[in-house]
């Protein structure tokens, strides 16, 4: 079973990231020279994506036109025989690959974008990816959870250790007794659990494959945690009827969601990037004399 269709919530409103995100969309922010959201495409598309579902807004529309042809464009950087930044305009996104927008009226929560894209899913298992977390690694976290699915056939979230301090601000999962290695099937999962009563310290990153089973049940899931229907409450309902895995990726995550996670993202990027790395370090020691 392959995993072709890759959903991606961008209908968010971005609030903590204002007033950067008035206009434009948190997901077209860059780290150092590219939108976030082609970080998580080039990830879906190493992972074997073949349609990308952008669940968007009315006022994301920056988002669509990121990946939509530029003729004009192209035909200037033609003429001037710019031909390194024809390629990097002409690969945003591969010819095979498909980008489809479906609009999500309202913010009303994560659970509710994903279900919004239900009739572009269809009936077959499908990977959702938020665009706010970068990951870094090669093989990238999506082309990982796609692997194990090929011989696991069961829906796999991607986890990872936090700080027990941390454990408020994300979907924190409980294992089976005895699981143990990097995938371990789950018994529940929990939004935001005090550092008291959470079941581990394996939160919930922002990538998931999960079995068409949990659009019928994103169908009945009421509001939740901060008034959202949360995908978190459907998973947890699909862990009680068919196996649910979590896997600790390998990689580094960034939360670009807010401002400390995106300057983090920015400069370890940027420390990778061979033209630039040699003359940041340098800049580095200097602030830090
Ligand atoms: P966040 O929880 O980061 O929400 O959503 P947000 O609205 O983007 O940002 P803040 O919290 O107000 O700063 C995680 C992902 O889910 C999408 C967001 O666009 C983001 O990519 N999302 C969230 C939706 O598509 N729809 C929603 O109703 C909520």
């Amino acid at each position: 079973m392959k995993i072709t269709k890759y959903v991606l919530p961008v209908a968010g409103l971005g609030t903590r990231f204002l007033p950067a995100t008035k206009a434009i969309p948190k997901e077209m922010l860059t780290v150092v020279d590219k939108p976030l959201i082609q970080y998580i495409v080039e990830e879906a598309v190493e992972a074997g994506a073949e349609q990308i579902i952008l669940v968007t807004h009315a006022s994301k529309r920056a988002l669509e036109d990121h990946f939509d042809k530029m003729p004009e464009l192209e035909r200037v950087l033609e003429e001037k025989g710019k031909q390194q930044l024809l390629e990097k305009v002409r690969s945003i996104i591969p010819e095979h690959v498909e980008v489809i927008a479906v609009r999500q009226p309202e913010p009303l929560g994560l659970g509710h974008a994903v279900l919004c894209a239900a009739p572009v899913v269809g009936d077959a298992p499908f990977a959702v990816m938020l665009p706010d977390v970068l990951i870094h690694n090669s093989p990238g976290c999506m082309a990982q959870l796609v692997e194990l699915f090929e011989t696991q056939g069961s829906s796999i979230i991607g986890v990872e250790n936090v700080a027990r301090e941390e454990v408020n601000k994300y979907g924190i999962v409980s294992l089976q007794p005895d699981e143990q290695g990097a995938l371990q099937r789950m018994s529940g999962v929990v939004e935001k659990p005090t550092p008291e009563q959470a079941p581990s310290t394996l939160s919930v990153v922002g990538r998931y494959i999960l079995t068409p089973k949990v659009m019928e049940l994103l169908r009945e899931t009421e509001s939740g945690a901060g008034g959202e229907i949360q995908l978190t409450d459907a998973i947890a309902t699909l862990i009680t009827q068919e196996p649910v895995y979590a896997y600790t990726f390998k990689g580094s995550s960034y939360d670009c969601g807010h401002k400390m996670g995106f300057v983090q993202a920015n400069l370890e990027y940027a420390l990778r990037d061979p033209e630039i790395s040699a003359e940041l370090e340098q800049q580095i020691q200097r602030l830090a004399k």
